[in-house]
């Protein structure tokens, strides 16, 4: 057994010190195909330029190296800083709490304690998070960044922009107004 293993280690020095690995045809095959330089189409180095936005397989993002994130911070700003144009008439609450009891409660509930029951089927319920109590945070927010929110989405909640117009999230902001009121 011992012999056997001295005599196989033997054989595997020598033939890496006659370097026989790398003339096996066999083996050459094998190992040419890492051992030549070559880069892969999404590694740096193998294209002139990446396109603004993209990332290299080996990790690095291709920003813009002069401008990033302002227009995003614009847009946000501007949309946060609008006044809300509706006036918080017996329409605009109607239609408000329509729409809130349509595509907000079933997260959120419209008191200010969190709404486990409604939540309990939802994706987000299944990764394990929480909807917050919106109206136990919305008093700290301006209407426009209620009104971006409900339009954006945020890292887990959905985006509703499409399924609300300006209108109809200007009157959720009137509306979830009067529920601060009267959790
Ligand atoms: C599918 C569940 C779900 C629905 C429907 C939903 N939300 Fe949310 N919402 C969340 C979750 C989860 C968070 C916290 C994490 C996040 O911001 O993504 C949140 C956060 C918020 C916040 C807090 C924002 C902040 O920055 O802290 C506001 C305000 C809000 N939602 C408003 C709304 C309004 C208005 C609607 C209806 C148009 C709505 N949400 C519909 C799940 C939901």
């Amino acid at each position: 057994m011992k012999r056997k293993f001295l005599f196989l280690l033997g054989l595997f020095l020598l033939m890496v010190t006659l370097n026989l690995t790398a003339r096996s045809t066999l083996f050459t095959l094998i190992t040419d195909m890492f051992n030549q330089v070559s880069l892969k189409p999404q590694e740096r180095g193998s294209m002139g330029t990446f396109p603004i936005g993209t990332v290299s397989v080996d990790g690095r993002v291709n920003e813009d190296p002069a401008d990033r994130f302002s227009w995003m911070e614009q847009e946000i700003i501007e949309e946060t800083a609008t006044k809300n144009p509706n006036a918080p008439v017996p329409e605009s609450l109607a239609n408000g709490k329509l729409k809130f009891d349509t595509y907000c409660l079933v997260c959120h509930g419209d008191t200010d304690a969190i709404n486990k029951a409604g939540f309990a089927a939802t994706k987000i319920n299944d990764l394990g998070m929480i909807a917050p109590a919106v109206i136990s945070l919305t008093p700290f927010f301006t209407d426009g960044y209620i009104f971006h929110k409900a339009k954006y989405g945020g890292a887990v909640m959905p985006a509703l922009g499409y399924a609300t117009t300006a209108t109809d999230r200007w009157d959720i902001v009137n509306y979830i107004r009067t529920l601060e009121k009267t959790p």
